[in-house]
């Protein structure tokens, strides 16, 4: 299968900082599955990293040039996951999905970062998935699931299992679009999400997820076209 996946930088880069033990652990995920026949690209998210930085930089400058702080800090952070695939990876992080398939075609694990400002890597993974024509997309991020509304500050919120790309684009409307915002799928995400039909699935990001994703056999919700 091609799979597409965005994986959250709080994940790989929580807030306590990278730790050896984390990153290997994600980067054993993506190649058992790439031994297991599958074409893997990952879009790896800014984290705190990223947030640390536009939380400064936002007193002195606008939304887009934060933005563009916060695509550095996923450039940074895909560089680590890169050096934890050795061979499996090309030691470069493409800026383009046109660069991203030349990668994908050397038979690597592609693995990217942002690419514009004004919207988050959900939407740099939704986009790639749409352009090389994945069979799927996984959001693995720091929720274990899509929601009715915001888990952090309703305590009745419930977990939807399967949900239609329509009620995603219902649920994920309202999100905020500024520098290092963070809701389960960015607005943008969920109307590539939508015109692409690209079948999702959201997860919690945490290494037995991400492989047992690919089977069908996770936690989290899924989104059909
Ligand atoms: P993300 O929001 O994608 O990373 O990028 P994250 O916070 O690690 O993802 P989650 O929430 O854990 O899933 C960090 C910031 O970088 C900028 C945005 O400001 C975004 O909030 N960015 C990232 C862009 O402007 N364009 C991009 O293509 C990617």
């Amino acid at each position: 299968m091609d799979v597409v996946f965005a994986l959250g930088g709080s994940v790989l880069m929580p807030k306590e900082g990278a730790s050896t033990e984390n990153i290997q652990n994600y980067a054993k995920a993506f190649k058992k599955l790439k031994e297991m026949g599958h074409r893997v690209s990952v879009v790896v998210g800014g984290g705190n990293t990223a947030r640390q930085y536009i939380s400064v930089a936002r007193e002195f400058a606008n939304e887009s040039f934060c933005d563009e702080i916060g695509i550095l800090a996923t450039r940074m952070n895909s560089m680590l996951l890169i050096s934890a695939l050795g061979k499996d990876a090309v030691k470069q992080v493409p800026e383009n999905f046109k660069d991203a398939e030349i990668i994908l075609n050397m038979d690597k694990i592609l693995v990217m970062g942002g690419t514009h400002p004004a919207h988050t890597t959900d939407a740099v993974s939704a986009t790639l998935a749409e352009f090389i024509d994945a069979d799927l997309l996984v959001i693995a991020t720091n929720v274990d699931g899509v929601y009715n509304k915001d888990p952090r500050c309703n305590k009745d919120a419930v977990k939807l299992d399967k949900i239609n790309t329509k009620e995603l684009l219902e649920i994920t409307g309202s999100s905020s679009m500024s520098a290092g915002s963070s809701g389960v799928v960015d607005p943008l995400a969920s109307k590539i999400i939508d015109r692409a039909k690209l079948k999702t699935i959201v997860v919690k990001g945490i290494p037995e997820e991400i492989i047992s994703s690919v089977s069908g056999n996770h936690n989290g919700t899924t989104i059909t076209p």
